[in-house]
């Protein structure tokens, strides 16, 4: 038994909680123009009682949260932030992640309904899988339903002007952050690859996609849908200033 914050939680596969309606919504916002949330998105929202959405740091903004507050009614429901440290999965994120998890948890056994919002979709390198996988290891009976959201490949996509795939083309989605043989395998292998989190590796990543011929076959989007939004598809005048967290890189061999 896990005693959460006075209550209890008997991991056991044979107790059930008397939930009739999933409580705990996984709710992907887009990449950051609040006219892409979606409908089913909206109203979850709206009928909400607690929306949580994640943070870097502690007393850092949620750009997940701005996206969403037109949808909001703080008076009735209450808003709060769980910090999600951007580093690599360790002991202490683990124990975060945890408490996080029991938070969530709490509200869910007092009967409220709990929105987490996340930037673009839910299952695309989402905070929220983090926080998903502590709720069902300490309590699995707690109803979840994943409301997908345009991601920001989606978004990109449309914004650059390019299909993802055709026919039977092959498209690969990497973070930038992979070792470089995978890296190279997936632009030797594929027809279109996206690469995702590229603002700290861009450098490295422009020489490679240089070397592999493919420099000219790629585009650069900064800020999706977000105020500063920027599309290069020049890799050279990419500067410092644009290597922004929410970058992405197109490369399309056709
Ligand atoms: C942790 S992942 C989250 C992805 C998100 N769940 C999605 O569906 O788009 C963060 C990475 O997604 C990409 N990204 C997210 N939002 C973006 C945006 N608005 N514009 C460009 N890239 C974005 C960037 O590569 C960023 O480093």
């Amino acid at each position: 038994m896990i005693v959460v914050y006075g209550l209890s939680i008997i991991q056991n596969s044979t107790f059930k909680i008397g939930f009739t309606m999933p409580s705990l919504y996984a709710i992907g916002v887009g990449p950051g123009d609040p006219e892409l949330l979606t409908l089913k998105g909206a109203r979850l929202l709206r009928e909400a009682d607690v929306v949580v959405a994640p943070v870097a740091d502690p007393g850092g903004s949620s750009l997940a949260h701005t996206v969403i507050r037109e949808f909001l009614d703080p008076p009735r429901q209450q808003v709060l932030t769980q910090v999600f440290p951007m580093r690599r999965e360790s002991a202490d994120l683990e124990e975060l992640w945890t408490q996080s998890a029991m938070q969530v948890i709490e509200f869910v056994q007092a009967g409220k309904k709990v929105a987490f919002v996340t930037l673009g979709d839910p299952s695309l390198y989402s905070t929220f899988q983090y926080l998903y996988r502590q709720v069902k290891r300490l309590c699995p009976d707690v109803p979840v339903e994943i409301v997908p959201g345009v991601s920001s490949i989606n978004a990109a996509a449309a914004l650059a002007d390019l299909p993802l795939g055709l026919g039977d083309e092959r498209l690969a989605v990497l973070s930038a952050t992979s070792p470089p043989d995978v890296l190279h395998r997936a632009l030797e292998d594929f027809d279109t690859v996206v690469l995702m989190k590229v603002h700290r590796v861009f450098v490295g990543l422009r020489e490679l996609l240089a070397a592999v011929g493919l420099k000219e076959k790629s585009v650069f989007l900064k800020r999706v849908g977000l105020p500063g939004q920027a599309v290069f598809r020049e890799l050279d005048a990419v500067g410092e200033d644009d290597l922004d967290y929410f970058s992405l890189i197109i490369v399309r061999k056709a």
